[in-house]
Parts: structure tokens; sequence; C-alpha cells
């Protein structure tokens, strides 16, 4: 589906996010002819910039970034439709500015006054741009005319500030026409969870704890925070990632069957499932936290986080953490839900495996089943995007010998089509009004109440354990599992 006529005003637009992702997930959704020509993207900022200047930026961030092929026709269309209004955030003429801007480019571009308001800034500056928006009569959809707001993480920093927030975003804009990001709902291998499940016969009759023996959700980047102290100091991994990313992946995995893909059934779905889990206790055994100390990675010698730019000696700021949660319900019963997320590790890799029980009986000599695990349906939702299957099998040969081994779908062998990049995909659905995508208010407020005890057991605990950069986080994350007689998978 095409985008109907819009204007897409960015706050924000000098920042990174804009430019990386932003600008050039616009150009990606024009070139694939998702955009009407009545689209235009405004930018909002205090620079000194002209629409030219603004043009430029665009510009390079689309040759840097994009990922299809420059067009010079494509890019001619869309730059006629570019606007840049300078203003301050507690300017009320700066929104005057805009609203004129705007005006303007109903009656010239044909944009339909319908207008998105992308938050690309920190949240301490939502509420003065929310207050602006309204009194400049800006915030307000009428019968024939869309207002929507667009804003990104963090919300909030535990429950009763992401409560803070809600109210304040809804007093201008009513939930219906709130669209928060969390990006993974954006990737293709996400939505895939909903397909693997839903549209096979396969999966579902040992989808529950009759078969399951445990899932682990795995999020590891190799990258370190270099150059983002001023957003992740005093965030951290949860933060960052948990409350939002991880716990969207473990809703996917665990919810049940929505009636249809309505988005309102699928948010039922995500918010029963949501409201069923909790932290495992006691929280200093189930749970683990890390900071990465200098090391190795790709052969290069890396430092640790506190000698990165920015990040006080004394930060208590983790980097990895780990969290065991429980889900009640029928379904899920005793079994539990392993989340670990972290810089500077092993390497990148986001997968959930789903670890199924062995089997009750094994009619061969012992000595033949010395290499056979548990059973696994590994969903690779990054880099190498795919299904894994891993079962035993009999190793060639006249004994009967089994050994684990590995039934692979890759999506680029599987498909010819590719994927658009997850903030193309949610830009779209935005402009068409499809929030299916978007996490609600509750399930926000939901994430935060399972997270937020283990949020406060460790700011009580201090320093967080330092594990080497290039390995798979602290010795406290795998003496977790261990406790358990299990073990973390090695991606
Ligand atoms: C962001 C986090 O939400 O996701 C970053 O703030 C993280 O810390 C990033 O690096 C990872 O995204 P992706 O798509 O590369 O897995």
């Amino acid at each position: 589906r095409i985008a109907g006529p819009c204007a897409l005003v960015i706050f924000g637009v000098t920042g990174d996010l804009a430019r990386r992702k932003l600008m050039p997930a616009i150009y990606d959704l024009a070139n694939r002819g998702l955009l009407p020509p009545g689209f235009a993207l405004v930018g909002f900022a205090r620079r000194d910039w002209s629409d030219e200047d603004f043009g430029k930026i665009v510009h390079d961030a689309v040759r840097d970034h994009s990922r299809t092929p420059f067009r010079e026709d494509v890019w001619e269309r869309l730059s006629e439709g570019l606007r840049f209004v300078k203003g301050s955030f507690d300017d009320p003429a700066s929104f005057q500015e805009l609203a004129s801007t705007l005006a303007t480019l109903e009656r010239e571009r044909g944009t339909g006054g319908n207008h998105g308001f992308y938050l690309a800034i920190p949240p301490d500056a939502f509420p003065v741009v929310l207050k602006q928006l309204s009194e400049a009569g800006l915030a307000r959809s009428n019968d024939s005319q869309w207002r929507r707001v667009v804003i990104e993480k963090p919300f909030g920093h535990d429950l009763a500030s992401a409560r803070e927030l809600n109210a304040v975003v809804n007093e201008v804009f009513p939930e219906d026409t709130v669209f928060r990001i969390d990006h993974y709902l954006g990737k293709e291998t996400v939505q895939n969870i909903l397909a693997l499940r839903f549209a096979n016969q396969l999966f579902d009759p040992i989808w529950n704890a009759h078969y399951v023996d445990h899932v682990q959700i795995t999020m590891a980047e190799d990258i370190g925070l270099g150059g983002r102290a001023g957003y992740y100091d005093g965030i951290g991994a949860a933060r960052d990632v948990i409350q939002n990313h991880l716990l969207q992946l473990l809703a996917f995995t665990a919810m049940e069957e929505p009636i249809s893909f309505e988005p309102s059934e699928l948010q039922a779905e995500k918010i029963k499932v949501l409201s069923a889990t909790t932290l495992a206790q006691p929280l200093d055994e189930t749970t683990a936290r890390g900071q990465y100390a200098g090391g190795w990675q790709g052969g290069t010698r890396v430092v640790g986080l506190l000698e990165e730019d920015g990040f006080s000696q004394d930060s208590t700021t983790e980097t990895f953490a780990a969290i065991t949660l429980e889900v009640d319900t029928r379904r899920w019963a005793g079994v539990p839900f392993y989340l670990r997320t972290g810089k500077r590790l092993g390497r990148r890799v986001t997968e959930i495996a789903v670890i199924f029980k062995r089997a009750p009986h094994l009619p061969f000599d012992r000595t033949m089943t010395e290499e056979l695990g548990q059973n696994a349906l590994v969903i690779r939702v990054q880099p190498d995007e795919g299904v894994t299957m891993r079962f035993g099998s009999k190793v060639p040969g006249s004994s009967m010998e089994v050994r684990d081994v590995n039934m692979d779908f890759s999506y680029g062998q599987a498909f010819t089509e590719s994927s658009p990049e997850a903030y193309e995909r949610l830009i779209l659905d935005m402009l068409l009004g499809e929030p299916s995508l978007f996490p609600v208010n509750a399930e926000v407020e939901l994430s935060w109440e399972i997270l937020d005890p283990a949020l406060a057991a460790w700011a009580a605990e201090g320093k967080p354990e330092p594990y080497e950069a290039g390995t798979w986080g602290p010795p406290s994350a795998d003496e977790m599992m261990h406790r358990t007689g299990r073990e973390w998978r090695r991606p």
C-alpha cells in the first residue's frame, strides 16, 4: 500500500538517528514508490539552515545510508518537498512558523493537511514540544485530516516515570494517534515469529511446557559504547534493550494465537502474556549484570567502559544484563525464559532459542549418545537471518552413534525478495495509520513493571561485575544458568 498525502515533521533532525535511519528510510520508501506525490519532509531544529542546506544534509544521509540505489528522478521529486524550519522548542513563534510552513505545503504540495510529528529528541524535551504543538493548533486531528506523533525510547526509566510520560503524551495526542517505535518489531525475522507459529501445524503442538525445557533470548553486540555516554550512562543494558526489544520478542514467542492480526487483537494477546510474566526469584541467583573491561575483539585491542569517552570512573552502568522470567500461564508454567544482552560480546547475534526436553527414553548404548544434546528450534533474528532446527542424527558408519545436526532455513537462500529496513517498514505503517507494530501504552508500562524489581535490586548492589571484552559476559551469567543445570548457547 502507498501512503496518502502528508507531511512528516522531524524534531531532532540534526541527530544521529535522523541521519542514519530516518532520512535514508524515507528515500528508500520513495524509491520503492510507496510515497505519494503529495509528500513533504520538514526538518525542525535550531541550526541556521536554509531549505537548500537541509536538502544537502538529507542528500548526504541518503547517499551514505540508504539501502536502495540512488536515482536522480526519485531524489528530484522528494527534494521538492523538503523544508526546514529554524526554531527552538520553547519558542511559540517557531511553532507558528512551522504551522505556516505546513499550511503552505498543504496548498502547494497537496499534503492534505495530514501531519506526522516524529520526536527524535531526548524525552525530557517531549513535554515542551507537545505543549507547543498543541498550542499552535497542530495536534488535533479532524474528520478529514490526521495528526500523529512518533516517539522513540526511552519511554521513561521505570514504571512511575513511564506513567508520567504517557500521561503527558496522551494529554495532547490520544492513544490511537501515538506511535511508539520499537524498531525490533519492524524486523522481518521478528514478524516471522508470528508466521512460524501461526501459519504452521508443525510447531504449535510442542510449543508448551510439556515439550519445552526453557527458552533463551539473546541479543549480543560486539560494539562498545564509545561516543554514546550521553545516552547510555545511567541507563544501562536492561533499560536500553530488555525493557523494549527483548520483552517484545518474549511476547511474540510466548503469546497465544490472536483472533486476527487486527492491531487490537494482537495487542490484547501481547498484553495478556506480559501481564503473566514476572522475574524469577531470588534475584541474586536468577539475574546477572556486568560491565565490559578492556580486551580483544576481532584482533584489535579495545578499552573497557570506564575508559570510554564521557563515562565517569565510578560509573555503575551495566553493559551486560541477564534475567530469568516466568510466564505464569497454562502453556508455560515451569518453563524459564532466559533473556540476556550485552555490548562487546563475542559476536553480534540476536536469536530466540526454544530448547526442548530430552527424549523420555533413549534405546541406545549410553556411549553412543554422548554428542546428543537437547533438540532446539532457533529463530535467527540477525545477522544471518533464518531458522535452525537442531536434532540428533545417526553418524554414518557401522555403529548406532547419534550426534546433533542442524537443519537450516536461510532468508538469503529461500527468498529473492529483499527485506525492507525496520525503520522503512515502521515509518510507512505510521503514515498509513497501521498501528500493529507499535507497542501501546499498556505494553510499555507492563514491561517496566516486570523489570523494575531487578533495576531496584541492581541499584542497591552498586558496581556490576567486570567481564573481558570479546567474551560472553561475566561469570555470574554462567553461574545463573548452572544453578538450574543449564548452559547458555554459544551462537
Ligand atoms: C537500540 C539500542 O535500540 O538498538 C542500541 O539503543 C543497540 O544500544 C541497537 O545498539 C541495536 O539495534 P540492531 O537493530 O542493530 O540490533
